[in-house]
């Protein structure tokens, strides 16, 4: 895509924006910038610019395109951005059907499938290109004369919904590529769009703390993100996409831009897509794409993003074209399905948990059963509403999925199965825990208790507060917190840094020893960082990433108490439902005491990360020295520690600041070779921190 010259330059050029005023002349180059610092984030995920730096460079650009409109164009990255809300998405016909992929579950599957293809190929043994099959949804996306003209979902295959706004959304597809150069005048490609499992466990935690019913798994996530109205919405879910097929291409001189599956795979990629070359491999014959199939299967979990299968594609264009498809699939393509991460069980009765915030949720109590590797036995139905649009009876016999590392779920249930012994769901009127009568807000689709007293919301918030994502207190965990509420040993959150443990002498359960170790991590959690705190006062609508904001932005914790509604507004992410809930928190006086409590109990209410490090703009950068310096080296290192940055072993292109003293060799070669490396001397460098 870039070479390691045009590399160099445009970080060059960017550090020289950032610090001067670009004028019209320049505003080319800068929009060549961003989109080069966005191919490096999105499709190669291996960030050259700090999130300050590339905000900088972006209003930049705006400026200048707001001081001469006319100069913007449509592939500016500045025209990602919706200008309204999107009303419908009108239907559209795909320049060529959107086929699906015939299956296979076995090796035998497979040495049938190849056997059909080479009688009719005729050839003796065949190419293959395996790579992985992305559990998302489908999109196809059109290029003409090196712009994205349009993006659209699969629809019938035939006709699909225009979502171009919804998919520039999506930074890893280009809003642009120089097809041109290619004698490439139109190009259809085919994608999956998929969310990674990080970003759907954070949205999922959103839901969490709204109240509202989570996503199954990533695949319906993608999907409902597509089809979103409000754009800007779309973009915050941080969607990705995998482009692996070109299905029209229109050349000037006619002939086709590539021979082989694998070079249309280069082509895209040498086009600033993000494919699925990286892990496509080609293969002679089908017995070495089993033992791949077999390899994608077993590193499964170990990928960011949910795959559900291989794809197993003859590689010879020519061939594909003799061998055909069916209305429904190509015949020289091939899906291997991994093993389901289905079962089905029986629903033997629903339970009634309530949260610490009141939420009243049923839970399935299922038959135990093996889905995917792990035992279910429990499944949240998250509220009324779902029992009942999923017509639950009990007795029922249910379709339960697990995808990757989520939560299990249910998809469905059989009422074909019923014998007329089940019985229906009854939804309690009053808290299960304190017989408090049950509220719930018009608006919402959950039951509450909102008796704050009720003895389920304090141990849970308890519980919460010890909780591994919270402040990690070792041995405190939901057993133990409940017995210690039984006996009367802690019934408030502070409460956990005054257990009386000289009382607990000489009752059963409660040796010197596990004491001692229980002491010792609530010792520990007093360091824990602000975020963690924050995440653990259990303010409704705060998951683990709003207290990450909340953290980052403010020196201690009492800035909280007096910022408005307004000012909360203006950080990332955090909307009017989320700034209600944290400045009713903050402002109510028990909330407060709490957490004079707790500081003088010696926890950690100052961002301590903030103290040492005003700004972050070196976060998440690399660095290495090399030579003499006239510090220490171990001095240098903690100094740029300390500014965020992380050192590396070695010079590659990870590394992004090679820092030079006297003599220094082979290392400083290399980083001059490589391009990509900023080489700084050891003044720069101070400059740099400070
Ligand atoms: S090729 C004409 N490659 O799986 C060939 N499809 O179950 C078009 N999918 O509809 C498809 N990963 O949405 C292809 N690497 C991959 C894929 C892939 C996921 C999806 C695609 C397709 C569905 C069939």
């Amino acid at each position: 895509m870039y070479n390691t010259e045009q590399e160099k330059f445009f970080l060059q050029q960017s550090k020289l924006w950032i610090a001067n005023d670009p004028e019209k002349d320049h505003l080319d180059e800068l929009k060549q910038i961003i989109d080069y610092a966005d191919w490096k984030y999105y499709v190669m995920d291996n960030p050259v610019l700090s999130d300050g730096e590339y905000d900088t460079l972006f209003k930049k650009l705006k400026q200048l395109e707001s001081r001469y409109p006319e100069l913007i164009t449509a592939d500016s990255p500045t025209q990602r951005v919706a200008k309204s809300l999107t009303q419908s998405f009108p239907t559209v016909n795909h320049l060529v059907p959107m086929l699906s992929l015939e299956n296979s579950y076995d090796a035998n599957d497979l040495i049938e499938w190849d056997r059909k293809c080479r009688e009719l190929s005729g050839e003796q043994v065949i190419e293959y290109c395996v790579e992985p099959k992305f559990d998302g949804a489908s999109i196809s996306l059109l290029f003409e004369d090196d712009l994205l003209l349009r993006g659209a979902t699969r629809g019938d295959g035939v006709q699909g919904d225009d979502i171009t706004t919804n998919t520039r959304q999506i930074r890893s597809i280009p809003m642009g590529m120089a097809i041109g150069k290619k004698g490439i005048s139109l190009l259809e490609v085919r994608g999956e769009v998929v969310l990674t499992k990080e970003k759907f466990k954070q949205y999922n935690e959103r839901l969490i703390a709204e109240g509202i019913p989570l996503l199954a798994n990533p695949r319906n996530a993608a999907s409902g993100s597509l089809r979103i109205k409000d754009s800007t919405e779309v973009s915050k879910r941080g969607l990705d996409a995998f482009l692996y097929h070109i299905s029209f291409w229109q050349t000037v001189n006619g002939e086709r831009p590539y021979q082989t599956h694998y070079e249309s795979l280069q082509l895209l990629h040498a086009l600033g897509c993000k494919t699925s070359l990286k892990d496509a491999k080609l293969f002679q014959g089908i017995t070495e794409v089993i033992d791949y199939c077999a390899e994608i299967e077993s590193g499964r979990d170990a990928l960011p993003y949910e795959i559900d299968g291989a794809v197993i594609k003859i590689n010879r264009i020519d061939l594909q074209d003799k061998i055909g498809q069916t209305s429904h699939h190509p015949r020289w393509a091939m899906a291997y399905k991994f093993k389901a991460r289905q079962a089905s069980s029986k629903l033997l009765q629903v339970e009634y948990q309530v949260g610490r915030t009141g939420s009243v949720t049923p839970v399935a109590k299922i038959e135990p059963v093996s889905v995917g590797g792990v035992t279910v036995s429990s499944i949240s139905l998250f509220n009324e509403e779902v029992v009942k649009e999923k017509n639950l009876m009990i007795g029922d016999t249910l379709l339960i999925e697990r995808a990757g590392d989520v939560i299990p779920y249910v998809v469905k249930s059989f009422p074909e199965l019923r014998t007329g012994i089940e019985t229906p769901i009854i939804f309690p009127v009053n808290c299960p825990v304190c017989r408090e009568v049950l509220y719930k807000p018009e608006a919402e689709a959950v039951w509450r208790c909102t008796n704050i007293n009720c003895k389920a919301q304090v141990i849970e918030r308890i519980i919460h507060f010890a909780s591994k994502d919270a402040m990690d207190i070792r041995g405190l965990g939901d057993a133990l917190v409940r017995k210690f509420y039984e006996q009367g040993f802690l019934n408030t959150i502070d409460g956990i840094y005054h257990i009386p443990f000289e009382q607990m002498k000489g009752l059963e359960g409660f040796g010197e020893k596990s004491i001692l170790n229980l002491q010792q991590s609530i010792e520990k959690s007093k360091t824990q960082p602000l975020n963690r705190l924050i995440f653990a006062l259990g303010i409704r609508y705060v998951g683990e990433t709003t207290a990450k904001t909340l953290a980052r932005s403010i020196n201690h914790l009492h800035d909280l108490y007096d910022m408005s509604a307004e000012q909360l507004c203006q950080l990332e992410d955090i909307g009017g439902k989320v700034a209600g809930s944290l400045v009713d928190f903050f402002s109510h006086p028990d909330n407060r005491r709490l957490i004079e409590s707790l500081e003088l109990s010696g926890l950690q209410l100052q961002n301590m990360q903030n103290v040492h490090h005003e700004g972050g703009s070196l976060n998440g950068k690399t660095f290495l020295f090399t030579g003499t310096l006239t510090m220490k080296r171990s001095e240098a290192e903690a100094l740029a520690e300390a500014a965020g940055g992380s050192i590396l072993g070695s010079v590659s292109t990870k590394l992004n600041y090679l820092v030079v003293g006297e003599d220094a060799g082979s290392k400083l070669e290399k980083a001059k070779k490589l391009g990509t490396v900023i080489i700084l001397t050891e003044e720069e460098f101070m400059r740099l921190i400070k």
